[in-house]
């Protein structure tokens, strides 16, 4: 491999990798803008550094493609209007094509009502939730997206995984300041974080999991095996099952065990679901108002004597807002084994994987 390679992986130029990554989907039958949105959703998350939800998923995508558990051609479609509120069967397309397709429908509901709830049902894994808000955020909105996935945390108190750690991302306009965007997990950490300490052989640090018996775990493997742990016990656990109930249980969609797992079930579709709440804040406000006031909030949040070891106060997103604009200029690394995972995609098709790497030194 040619590539500029540094600690912590081979170097890529955003523009290049998304190209790549866009080609795959192509060749497996998905529309050249579907294609393109869900490669750059990947290629954002990276940018953010949410690597875990980045082009790492670009092989279990392609697989479920190939398998048909996905629909390549999807037609979204509102099967329940109530202007304010619509409901959109995503017609088992890819997740990142589904809810932008329903996020967009719901955004010019949203200009016109005030607000706008949608519920989305046979879709798919959606990725890292802040490019969905960036979208609802841009049209000065504020949005609440709630996400569920396959079962890998149990109920708290329980030791059987139920709930996945299933995500909640909200994002807000602040004016002259970048939008605040809170993107997380329900879970302390997320998954890929015990697993690649599994890889790696590494214990994990107390508080993440517990084992199949519903101990405390520092062993990755003991905890792969048994349960991820809520943030903030019960509280943690409550958001995740509101999230199941909403994205869930009212969309129609599977949830709770009932939601195959990403990786390990070849077999059957996810009918994964998502619930998104808009809101148009001219409409309580006048836009120049509200900005005013946000930028008032964030400089007084910003003021704030930060405690002894802590460089700065941060807003919810401000530290991937930071990455993605140092991330767009120079490039980002993934390790070797994504870029082989991706030369293996793209080999029989034609591409060839050195096309990804950044060049000339930006
Ligand atoms: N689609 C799915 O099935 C699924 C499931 C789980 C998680 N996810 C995604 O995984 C991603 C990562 O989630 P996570 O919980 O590991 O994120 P995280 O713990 O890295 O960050 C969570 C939030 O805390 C904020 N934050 C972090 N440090 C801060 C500080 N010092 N000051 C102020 N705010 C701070 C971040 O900006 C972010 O909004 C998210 O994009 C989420 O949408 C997706």
């Amino acid at each position: 491999m040619s590539g500029v390679s540094t600690k912590a992986g081979f170097l890529c130029d955003p523009v290049r990798i998304r190209n790549y990554c866009t080609a795959i989907f192509v060749a497996h039958g998905v529309p050249d803008y579907d294609a393109h949105v869900v490669a750059d959703s990947l290629v954002t998350a990276n940018l953010r550094g949410l690597d875990s939800h980045g082009i790492t998923r670009v092989g279990i995508y392609a697989d479920r493609l190939k398998k048909k558990l996905v629909n390549s051609v999807a037609h979204p479609k509102v099967v329940k209007d109530k202007n304010a509120m619509l409901l959109i069967d995503g017609d088992n397309g890819m997740g990142a094509v589904v809810t932008l397709q329903a996020l967009r429908m719901g955004i010019s509901r949203a200009k016109e009502y005030g607000i706008c709830s949608i519920g989305i049902t046979h879709s798919n894994h959606y990725g890292a939730g802040a490019y969905y808000i960036k979208e609802a955020v841009k049209a000065n909105l504020a949005c609440h997206l709630y996400g569920h996935a396959p079962p890998t945390m149990a109920p708290w108190g329980g030791i059987k995984p139920y709930l996945g750690t299933n995500p909640y991302s909200f994002g807000i306009p602040a004016g002259k300041y970048p939008p605040i965007i809170l993107d997380m997990a329900s879970s302390v950490v997320a998954r890929g974080r015990i697993l690649l300490a599994a890889k790696e052989n590494k214990s994990i640090p107390e508080g993440w999991a517990i084992d199949t018996e519903g101990r405390p775990t520092m062993d990755a493997q003991a905890a792969l095996a048994g349960s991820v742990l809520p943030f903030a016990g019960p509280k943690g656990y409550g958001i995740a099952l509101m999230n199941d109930i909403l994205a869930g249980v009212l969309t129609s969609s599977n949830f709770g065990s009932q939601i195959p797992d990403l990786y390990r079930n070849l077999v059957d579709v996810q009918n994964i679901g998502a619930f998104i709440q808009l809101t148009d804040i001219e409409s309580f406000i006048p836009v120049s108002d509200f900005n005013a006031r946000m930028e008032k909030l964030v400089e007084d949040l910003k003021s704030i004597t930060p405690a002894q070891g802590v460089d700065q106060i941060y807003l919810p997103g401000e530290i991937e807002n930071n990455k993605e604009a140092v991330r767009s200029e120079n490039g980002f690394s993934i390790a070797e084994v994504e870029v082989e995972m991706l030369s293996k995609l793209g080999k029989p098709m034609g591409l060839d994987v050195e096309e990804i790497f950044l060049r000339g030194g930006k």
